[in-house]
């Protein structure tokens, strides 16, 4: 993981202006919510996150240095024009989409981005099946995600098939975008890590254009049963530590199958709300019910 900064200098840079709103009512309704928050509370929320030490330290580090930029462009001190576009590479379920969502809520709330939303696309999204047809979808998206974060899932599928492909239409679109409106834009590119490393590789152009590079390592089982209570905590259940215990072995044993890297986060969340159902069955004969029992996972909600 790393964080290059080959930003161009330049005077003053557009973030100097006042922050942009969009000219409708309603985006400004939104992002007028959205500059309530503090940065400090958005940091607050990803350091409630389980894990990601290396991914917490890199989003304190672009946060405190886009905050020392605007203080300098206050006192009119020179600085480096913010480009904010970014490439994640991790597994599924390693919390790629949820740093992404605190990145445009964080970004908003230094007044980086106007609105800090997520628009979440993938291939199809973009692509059309006639020439002309994918430099139209792909803009409409962009346009979605004005002022926020447009947050390309298995990014590499654009450049898929070759030359002739539409994808790469779609990547020519994205690639004047992320120029013409970086002051109110920002690209992620996510992935696997090896097909985004081929991603990049085939596409020289667009290595420079992204200087901020974040790799989400797998969790580790204890970090997974971490995350597992504090879903259930979120959803108002418990578990019982015999049931924390079957829970582990379930997560150990897709461990040595080797299955578990499809899954991460996403496995525990499944398995989660699998026994969340079943507990509801073994309870819903019952005539009483106390609220410890409402709220109890057994083990053998898991098995
Ligand atoms: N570190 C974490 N702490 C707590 N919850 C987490 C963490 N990482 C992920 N989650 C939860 O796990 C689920 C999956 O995470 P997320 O959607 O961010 O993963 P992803 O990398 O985008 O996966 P995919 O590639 O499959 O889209 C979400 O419900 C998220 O809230
Ligand atoms: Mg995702």
């Amino acid at each position: 993981m790393y964080f290059r900064f080959p930003l161009r200098i330049g005077g003053s840079s557009p973030q100097a202006q006042p922050l942009r709103t969009t000219p409708k009512q309603k985006n400004r309704k939104i992002s007028d919510e959205r500059q309530q928050i503090k940065p400090e509370q958005v940091l607050e929320e990803l350091n409630g996150l389980i894990g990601l030490s290396e991914v917490k330290n890199l989003v304190s580090e672009i946060s405190a240095y886009v905050q020392i930029q605007r203080r300098r462009e206050r006192v009119s001190l020179r600085t480096e024009q913010l480009v904010l576009h970014m490439i994640f590479k991790g597994n599924p379920g390693t919390g790629k989409t949820t740093i992404a969502r605190i990145m445009g809520k964080l970004f908003c709330s230094m007044g980086v981005l106007s609105r800090g939303h997520l628009i979440e696309v993938e291939r199809a999204d973009l692509v059309g099946e006639y020439i002309g047809h994918t430099a139209h979808k792909t803009r409409e998206q962009v346009k979605k995600a004005m002022g926020g974060i447009l947050f390309i899932d298995e990014a590499y599928s654009l450049a898929r098939g070759g030359e002739k492909d539409f994808g790469k239409e779609s990547i020519d679109v994205l690639v004047k975008a992320m120029e013409d409106h970086k002051d109110n834009l920002v690209l992620i590119l996510a992935g696997y890590k090896r097909e985004m490393e081929w991603f990049l590789r085939s596409n020289p152009g667009l290595y420079s254009r992204f200087p901020v590079h974040i790799t989400f390592p797998d969790y580790s089982v204890d970090e997974l049963l971490q995350i597992g209570t504090l879903m259930l905590k979120q959803r108002q259940y418990r578990m019982l530590s015999e049931a924390r215990t079957a829970l582990c072995k379930i997560l150990e044993e897709k461990k040595r199958e080797g299955n578990y890297n499809e899954g991460n986060a996403r496995l525990v969340r499944n398995l989660i709300e699998r026994a969340i159902r079943r507990q509801a069955v073994r309870l819903v004969k019952r005539r009483r019910l106390t609220r410890e029992e409402l709220m109890i996972i057994r083990p053998e909600d898991f098995e």
